[in-house]
């Protein structure tokens, strides 16, 4: 065909990470005058997540530096949602990939990853994303030279993808007008990688860090900090403020955000919300900038949504 309009489509899907959407959440503050809560709809990337963003930048930069390519094996331990970028973009680029995910995350995730093709290895559900990240590091000692070990927790590509893109669009998006910025932690990267360049740029904003209530939650995604390997990439001291989330919190604001704003996200976005709307009801108002790291339709399985309020 001559003259067509039709872009390849590995380099059109990558060239769609970033640059997400801003939403307003009007009906979630209707009652509380004097509150604005803003979320980066990270849904939106081709993948489906915020890890699209770091996954994208962890390969680049290791394409750079000559560790991948020749046959090596990406290997990687993740609650499902970054393993789902590597394996699109592994896909994308012809690289194969093998990532170790806790058995237990949602069985959404794992149809996804078989989808896309990718090499899974299914770790010990009671010991969480921290069994994951032993088993991935153990299989990376004892055969080095087959895998590129991407180790997200401790890979400085990770909070960097959020320096130079998530935090560079918030503040084109808000020109910094806004007081708060709320993030829960997984690896740490989003919460890291805004924190930093907000601290350099504009000071003033708090920045807030949204954890589970304890170490056994339903937050996939999140970790709690004081339970488990600390990610080596995680500045904790970016933190100016801290919250916690119970699951059934975080479950209960997903559903509002369905019901009353027709956005269908996961668990961990509703802890963001959740964690904004306890500082604006302290605080007597504010206005919020977060990140709602999916979308809902992975965690369609899970009871909660059946709960009619
Ligand atoms: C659903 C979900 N929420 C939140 C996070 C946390 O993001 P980060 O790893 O950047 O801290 C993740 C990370 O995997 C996630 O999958």
């Amino acid at each position: 065909m001559r003259n067509n309009l039709a872009y390849d489509a590995g380099w059109s899907l990558l060239s769609r990470i970033g640059n997400t959407p801003l939403l307003a959440l009007r009906k979630m503050t209707s009652d509380m005058p004097g509150t604005r809560i803003y979320a980066k709809a990270e849904c939106f990337n081709p993948g489906g997540s915020v890890k699209d963003r770091a996954a994208s930048k962890i390969i680049e930069d290791a394409e750079k530096q000559g560790l991948l390519g020749n046959g090596r094996i990406l290997l990687d331990a993740s609650s499902g949602n970054t393993a789902i970028a590597y394996a699109m973009i592994c896909a994308v680029k012809g690289y194969r990939c093998r990532l170790v995910i806790p058995r237990n995350v949602a069985r959404e995730k794992i149809e996804m990853l078989t989808a896309y093709g990718a090499d899974l290895v299914l770790s010990d559900p009671l010991e969480g994303t921290d069994g994951a990240q032993r088993l991935a590091r153990k299989m990376s000692e004892e055969e080095p030279e087959l895998y590129f070990y991407a180790d997200q927790y401790n890979n400085d590509s990770n909070w960097r993808a959020h320096y130079e893109g998530t935090a560079v669009e918030i503040v084109s998006q808000t020109r910094g007008h806004f007081d708060y910025f709320v993030a829960g932690v997984g690896t740490g990267g989003t919460f890291t990688g805004v924190s930093r360049y907000l601290r350099e740029v504009f000071p003033e904003i708090k920045r807030v860090s949204v954890e589970p209530d304890g170490p056994f939650h339903g937050l996939e995604g999140l970790k709690r900090m004081d339970a488990s390997i600390r990610p080596g990439i995680y500045d904790d001291t970016l933190a100016d403020m801290h919250v916690d989330v119970t699951t059934e919190e975080a479950q209960g604001a997903v559903r509002r955000l369905a019901r009353q704003e027709g956005l269908l996200v996961g668990p961990s976005s509703g802890a963001a919300v959740v964690a904004c709307l306890k500082i604006a009801r302290e605080h007597g108002g504010g206005s919020f900038v977060t990140v709602f790291p999916d979308g809902g339709q992975k965690y369609l399985g899970e009871k909660f949504w059946e709960v009619k309020e």
